[in-house]
Formats: C-alpha cells, structure tokens, sequence
C-alpha cells in the first residue's frame, strides 16, 4: 500500500464537521426538486464557489433551505456519515449542526433533532460508524436568539445531544456576546467547545476557555502570535479541531506547506484534522489527511499521533474512549504491516 493510500485508510475521529456543510450536490438537486424550490444553476456543484467566509456563510444558507422535512435531515447526516466511511475510514464523529439556519424558516427543532438522529442510527446500523451531535450557535445571531435556541435544544434533547459550539464569522462578534447560552449548556450538562482564533487574535480564544467553559478549540490558527496563550494550552493539554482545505480556502493560507497548523504542531500543541464542510470544500477526512500529511512530507508517526489525538480529544467517558484508543492502535498496525514507503 503507498503512502497516499495508508493516509486515506487511517481510522478517524472527526470533531469539526458541520452536517448542512456536507450536503452532496445531487442531494440539494433532489431535495429542490421533492420541494420546488428553484436553483440557481443546474450544475449544483458550481454553487460551491467562495473566497471569502461571507460568501461562503450565503451558500451555506441557500443550499439548506431544501432541507425541511424530517426525512430530508435523516438523509443527510446518514449520507455525510456514509462518505466519512468510504472516503476517509471515519469511525466516530462529534458533528456541528445549527439550529438557528432550519428553525427561523419554519421547521421545528423536533424535526432538525429526530431527523439527524434517524440518519446517525441508520449510518451506524449500516457502517458501524458512531455519531453525537453539537448545537452550534450562530455568531450573527443576537445573544437572545442563540439563548432561546439552547432553550429549544434542551427542550428537543435526543440522546445524541451531547454538547454545545459556535460557528459563524468570528472577527465582528466576540465569544462574551453568548455566556449566557453557555452557562445554560454547562448547567445541563453539555460539554462546550467553540470555534475561535480561526479570523481573530488569540485573546479569544482565552474567552472561550476562561469566560464560556470550553474544554476544546475549533481551528485557533492566531493562537500562535501570543506565546503565552500557546504555552498556557500546551500546559493544559487543550485539543485543536484543525482543518486544512477549508482555511487554506477562506482565509488565504493556500498552500498547505506553509499553514499554521504546522506551527501549532511544532509548538507542541495538540492538534488533529477535520474537513469542517467537506462537499462545499470539494474535500473529504481521507483528502485531508492524505494532503495535509503528503504535502508537508509528514512520517506515519505523525500521521498517527494525529489520529490518536482525535481520540483523546472526543467526548467519550473514558473508558469508551480507551476502547476507541485500542480498537484504533489494532488497525494502525494491521495498516502499518501494509505500508510500503
Ligand atoms: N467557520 C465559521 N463558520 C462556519 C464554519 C467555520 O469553519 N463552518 C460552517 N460555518
Ligand atoms: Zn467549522
């Protein structure tokens, strides 16, 4: 097996995926089409073209208004799992979903909530594969919008809720504007995390930890012009749900050799990589890793010690979690046996 392949067959954890940014082309073709509603273009896969996170935060929108009844959010977080196996030998995934981009055109948070659970069972009924869900607050929200969807999140709760994150354009809205949210979601039991430092200095990053609870960081790129915010996270052990293609993209790191992820690995922060909205980056887990470790001219230790920090960084109690660990360090040397470099 090369190397290409190795990278590609690695089992995975995923921990910064949004499900409404995994959505197939020919599914939003047939969902617009079960709903009426008009595209823009019929080669649906033209429409996942952005520079900037603003335009891509519009397409976002537009391609999930075809996602309305509960069948529709089964469909696509079975189908976003089932490229995850295929693609990238995805095992397990703590996936993002946004309330707050279904509830305000009319679906209920019952069906966003039952329907992505009815996807998740069936996807691990057919691939093995282990999903839970994260609400995201949406930053453009106003701090009482994103309170009332955390209230309707508690009240809809599905097994498969286990914790509470934010997303949206990061540099207008800082992470103090949702304690509120936060403080309702550490009461009732959710683990937090949250994206931050991805389009803004590393002070918030500190918010996120300090202020709203968060044990995780998603993306923190900026983190590494604050030295004591890197080393006070290396001390702590804090994760980095990192992702390659997706910032490479939208905020002008295009060429993979010189991401700061490779910074964050080389301060000794405790990194792994994510495909964040895959189909919309025209990306998958398995294309991350095999570019992202490719490029740079990585070694399989790295490239393991990377999927072994995707497992130390879930949310499983710990001894699910030193299960994943053995069931993982079993694979990775069946696969290591194959390895010809
Ligand atoms: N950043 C900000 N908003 C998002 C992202 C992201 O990575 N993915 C989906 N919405
Ligand atoms: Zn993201």
């Amino acid at each position: 097996m090369d190397y290409a392949e190795y990278l590609r067959r690695l089992p995975k954890v995923e921990l910064h995926c949004h499900v409404e940014g995994t959505l197939r082309p020919a599914t939003v073709a047939d969902l617009a089409k079960k709903h009426g509603i008009a595209l823009p273009t019929e080669d649906v896969d033209e429409l996942y073209t952005y520079e900037t996170i603003y335009e891509f935060l519009d397409i976002f929108r537009f391609v999930n208004s075809t996602v309305i009844d509960r069948d529709d959010f089964a469909r696509v977080a079975y189908e976003s799992l089932e490229d995850g196996v295929k693609l990238g030998n995805l095992k397990y995934r703590e996936m993002f979903f946004n309330p707050t981009l279904h509830t305000p055109r009319g679906v209920p948070m019952a069906t966003v909530m039952n329907g992505l659970a009815d996807g998740i069972h069936a996807a691990e009924q057919d691939f093995g594969v282990r999903c839970f869900l994260i609400a995201d607050v949406y930053r453009q929200d106003s701090p009482e919008m994103a309170l009332a969807m955390t209230e309707d999140v508690l009240a809809n709760r599905v097994p498969e809720l286990i914790g509470l994150g934010m997303d949206g354009a990061e540099a207008p809205d800082p992470p103090e504007k949702f304690l509120a949210s936060y403080q309702l979601a550490g009461k009732a039991g959710l683990r937090r995390t949250s994206h931050a430092s991805e389009d803004a200095p590393p002070a918030n990053i500190t918010a996120c930890l300090d202020v709203l609870g968060c044990e995780r960081i998603d993306h923190g790129y900026h983190i590494l012009s604050d030295e004591k915010v890197v080393e006070r996270c290396r001390d702590e052990g804090i994760h980095f749900t990192c992702c390659p293609t997706s910032t490479a993209v939208v905020y002008g790191w295009p060429d993979l050799t010189a991401h700061p992820i490779k910074g964050m690995i080389e301060a000794g922060l405790k990194v792994h990589l994510n495909s964040d909205d895959p189909t919309m980056f025209r990306t998958d887990i398995g294309k991350e890793y095999v570019d992202f470790i490719g490029q740079n001219g990585y070694p399989p230790e790295l490239a393991k010690e990377l999927v072994l920090n995707g497992v130390d960084a879930t949310w499983l109690d710990d001894s699910d979690k030193a299960e994943l660990r053995r069931e993982f360090e079993a694979e990775l040397t069946t696969l290591d046996a194959q390895l010809v470099l």
